[in-house]
């Protein structure tokens, strides 16, 4: 069935919408995104996503098309127009369209695209199998806390990951471990203190990432933010990642490695809960 999307000011069928050929999106991947998770037709941590796409803007020089008010508007009337009860919304500002120049051009609209994609993601058959994780060498640009679309080599990981019979990649740079092609990172020592990078330029500052480990500290479980090796992660009792669109999701295999029991850990699963109750509860 057709959905309806957003672009520039209208609700249209997909098979309408349309961008300019000349949008610095396609053009430079001048563009930042978000994907916010839809349970129970509400939004997830909204005033996240909505705080961090402005400060990408910011970090670009870029204008925002819409209040952050509107944007709200946007998504909601997105998921009713859609009947959209569980699943992701997608939503991509550019630069907008100007005559091809790598300055940025002045005075040009920004083009702001929504779109929704129905998904079941609390019953994700990964739960209760684990992923299973290879290591890459991170080769992106050295901006990964702005969140631009530049996402070719986050697919090609994704792709690597996939030849060698995996779920996902986990990036390498300098020994040790960024994040995931679409995710935040974690282990769990044996002691039971979870770790995960430190944020800076090298990752994106999930917005999963920022409530997972509050929900933890307040469950009195020992937080570090800290880089680790690969070795680090082979040796733990546990792995995971979040993300907007898994929420937290146990790894259980690290290059053909099996991380602790070989399956999905008990602090993995009882993040995913809290996680999940809260962001439920506190859903708009
Ligand atoms: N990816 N790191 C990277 C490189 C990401 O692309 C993402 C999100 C995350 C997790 O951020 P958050 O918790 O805010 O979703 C970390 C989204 C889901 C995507 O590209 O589909």
């Amino acid at each position: 069935m057709s959905r309806t999307v957003y672009v520039n000011g209208s609700y249209v069928p997909e098979e309408d919408a349309k961008v300019s050929v000349f949008d610095r999106g396609f053009l430079f991947a001048d563009g930042v995104y978000e994907v916010t998770s839809v349970l129970d037709g509400r939004l997830l941590d909204f005033a996240g996503h909505a705080t961090r796409l402005q400060r990408s803007l910011d970090e670009l020089e870029m204008k925002s098309p819409v209040t952050m008010d509107d944007l709200l508007d946007i998504h909601r009337e997105l998921v009713r127009l859609n009947d959209l009860t569980e699943g992701m919304i997608y939503l991509q500002v550019t630069r907008g369209a100007a005559d091809r120049d790598f300055a940025y051009p002045k005075d040009v609209q920004p083009t702001l695209v929504l779109f929704t994609q129905s998904k079941t993601l609390i019953d994700s058959p990964m739960v209760k199998t684990g992923m299973k994780v290879i290591s890459i060498e991170d080769q992106r640009w050295g901006r990964r806390d702005i969140k631009t679309v530049q996402l070719l080599y986050p697919s090609m990981g994704k792709m690597m990951a996939k030849a060698a019979g995996a779920d996902d990649a986990w990036m390498v740079e300098d020994g040790l471990v960024t994040e995931g092609t679409s995710n935040n990172a974690y282990i769990v020592t044996k002691s039971g203190k979870i770790i995960t990078r430190h944020l800076g330029n090298e990752i994106l500052h999930g917005i999963t990432r920022t409530a997972v480990l509050r929900f933890a500290r307040e469950a009195q479980m020992e937080v570090e933010e800290r880089a680790f090796t690969m070795d680090e992660a082979k040796d733990a009792a546990e792995a995971f990642i979040t993300s907007a669109s898994t929420f937290v999701m146990p790894v259980v295999s690290i290059d053909g490695v099996a991380v602790g029991e070989g399956k999905p850990g008990p602090v993995a699963l009882r993040l995913r809960e809290i996680y999940l109750d809260e962001s439920r509860k506190s859903a708009i």
